[in-house]
């Protein structure tokens, strides 16, 4: 099955209300590449105000809480997202899962959750640098899809990003070959756990390091389907040449 690109923006956390100027210039831009699905994941602060500054454009989250409501200081559901605009939202950021601890089984809940309330999801999965410099690589990003994958889902709503964490925010980007063969590895994976049809189906993006010079490389890789992008997504100059690259591989 044809696959169509998916280039994605991961804000983290940048960017007050005079950002929306460069999130308005991405989407016109964008606009210019419809082969090509474009997203942004602004804060949470932001959904809202580039829901309205760029109508009809796809705008994320980049996480949600598992349950619906509750007394959860500081947490934002997934009907909270939809609420405020949101189509989609990334679960299992590497930042998430380190720097608070969030296991395959919270991300698998945050899944399941976003998924119930209507959102698409991007689910990260990726090894830190020793793991990858030991050649276990395959192997752990396999168990973190087996781990976080959701129990039943619609494949055309959730993506897995492939991102490895020492290439995140580093400069440092695998080989072609090693990115080829992971995604080819984690599809083998889906298929095996979702049934080929629906691993056909998936998305796979490549996240980490991706600019306007290496997005060709990357995506033109087996099995990459886009790219799940940071610092290169937070300026309309850095970020159109990513979403020209992957309209260039039609
Ligand atoms: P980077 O971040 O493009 O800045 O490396 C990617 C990500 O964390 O999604």
């Amino acid at each position: 099955m044809a696959r169509r690109k998916y280039v994605v923006g991961n804000w983290k956390m940048n960017g007050l209300t005079a950002a929306l100027g460069e999130a308005q210039a991405i989407f016109a831009a964008a606009g210019a590449h419809p082969a090509v699905d474009i997203a942004l994941c602004p804060p949470f602060t932001l959904i809202g105000a580039m829901v309205a500054a760029a109508p009809g454009a796809v705008v994320g989250g980049q996480d949600c809480h598992a349950a619906a409501s509750g007394a959860f200081t500081g947490s934002i559901a997934a009907p909270m997202l939809v609420d405020a605009g949101a189509a989609l939202v990334i679960v299992g950021h590497s930042e998430r899962r380190e720097g608070f601890g969030e296991s395959d089984a919270d991300v698998r809940a945050k899944a399941e959750a976003a998924l119930s309330a209507g959102l698409s999801v991007i689910l990260c999965v990726g090894e830190p640098r020793e793991v990858r410099e030991s050649g276990d690589a395959v192997d752990y990003v396999l168990a973190q899809v087996a781990g976080s994958l959701p129990g039943a889902f619609d494949p055309a709503r959730l993506a897995i990003a492939y991102e490895p964490i020492w290439a995140i925010g580093t400069g440092l980007v695998p080989t072609v070959a090693d990115v080829a063969e992971m995604h080819g590895a984690i599809r083998a994976k889906l298929g095996e756990q979702a049934g080929a049809e629906a691993a056909d189906a998936m998305r796979i993006l490549y996240g980490g390091s991706v600019n306007g010079e290496n997005a060709a490389e990357l995506l033109g890789a087996g099995d990459v389907d886009g790219a799940l992008v940071g610092g290169a997504s937070l300026t309309a100059g850095k970020f159109v040449p990513i979403v020209e690259a992957a309209a260039g591989l039609g």
